[in-house]
């Protein structure tokens, strides 16, 4: 899917995001498996990341600082928020849907609720699905959260996986804006693909044994990766008739600085355009993207009149962009800390 944002204009009018408190060190998995600092550092540029406690943290509590710092941001009420979108492959639980668990604690009492499984793009998907209700006039103020407890479906035994990820969440408040916001999206899927990335075990389909954890062909995703990073950018750059010299923040998902970097070459993107969290967050799934806009709201980058390319993917295996032009007054902003 892809298409130009031509409906009124829609933008993201607040921010937030929340990590687990405790700091893992690539120092602390080498007591678990086989790894190094030396070897997480140099084939991902991880050098610490969030997790829960086992069994510390679920989704919705996770969700529910960061939705609340993007409402106060955008000074809605979370009784005014009419859809509300959890992105997750975590959620509390299979139903209620983590999006109606954060509807009640928030009061969103109007608020259509439920969740999206879209891997580590799903706050891409849920952020173009946020645009369409708003733009076509069903929705007026919509919360859209992306995150993942991850530590909670990876085998703590397999170094192959248990070294990329991390636990955090982000949330946005999307609203219709005089002018500005968003100019378009892409998203893809290859379902062909879906088994260099997956969890079996965690659905109907029945699995001989299955042990549900995270499984996946670091080579394959890599590969995939590397590419959809470049074309999924290019594609909506041209959709919506923009060159990337006037991209000004370039936000993609954080899995790997190998990944990050490969892309920004083919691109033509300077660094200092780049945002980069991967070494103190790791690979946070649906939280990447929000997690990054936060640091660059934090720095300074993020400023009314930014043209702002964001770009994930995922298992699925999915993809996404969006571009738009960047609204909110967010200086000051602190990062999830
Ligand atoms: C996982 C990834 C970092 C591995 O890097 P790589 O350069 O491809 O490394 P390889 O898979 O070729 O493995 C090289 C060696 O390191 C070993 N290795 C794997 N994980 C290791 C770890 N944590 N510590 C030490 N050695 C490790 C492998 O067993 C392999 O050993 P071998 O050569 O004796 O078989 C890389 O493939 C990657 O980032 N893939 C994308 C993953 C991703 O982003 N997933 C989420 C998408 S949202």
């Amino acid at each position: 899917m892809i298409g130009q944002a031509n409906g009124r204009p829609v933008s993201i009018t607040g921010l937030g995001c929340a990590v687990p408190d405790r700091v893992v060190t690539n120092a602390d998995l080498a007591h678990l498996v086989d790894t190094s600092d030396e070897w997480i550092v140099t084939r991902t540029g991880i050098h610490e990341r969030r997790l829960a406690k086992p069994g510390e943290l679920a989704m919705s509590e996770l969700a529910l600082p960061a939705a609340r710092e993007a409402l106060d941001q955008a000074g809605v009420a979370g009784a005014e928020v009419d859809t509300l979108i959890v992105a997750t492959v975590t959620p509390d639980m299979a139903f209620p849907s983590t999006a109606a668990i954060l509807a009640d604690q928030l009061g969103s009492t109007d608020a259509a609720a439920y969740d999206l499984s879209a891997g580590c793009t799903g706050f891409m998907y849920a952020i173009a699905q946020a645009y369409g209700m708003i733009s076509g006039g069903l929705s007026r103020k919509v919360l859209v959260v992306g995150g993942d407890i991850l530590s909670s479906i990876l085998d703590w035994t397999d170094r192959s996986t248990l070294v990329l990820f991390g636990d955090g969440a982000g949330a946005v408040v999307m609203e219709q804006v005089p002018n500005g916001g968003f100019l378009g999206f892409e998203l893809g899927a290859d379902g062909g693909g879906g088994d260099s990335l997956w969890l079996p075990g965690s659905g109907s389909r029945k699995f001989e044994d299955p042990d549900r954890y995270v499984k996946m062909n670091g080579r394959e995703v890599f590969k995939f990766a590397t590419r959809v990073m470049v074309t999924s950018a290019q594609a909506i750059l041209e959709e919506c008739g923009k060159t990337m010299d006037e991209i000004d923040v370039y936000v993609p998902h954080q899995a790997n600085i190998r990944i990050i970097d490969h892309a920004a070459r083919k691109l033509g993107v300077p660094k200092e355009k780049i945002v980069v969290n991967v070494d103190r967050y790791g690979n946070t799934s649906s939280g990447s993207i929000p997690l990054a806009l936060a640091d660059a709201a934090t720095d300074g980058r993020l400023r009314p009149g930014s043209l702002v390319l964001m770009t994930g993917m995922g298992a699925g295996l999915t993809w996404g962009s969006a571009l738009m032009e960047w609204t909110a007054d967010v200086a000051g902003m602190k990062a999830a800390a």
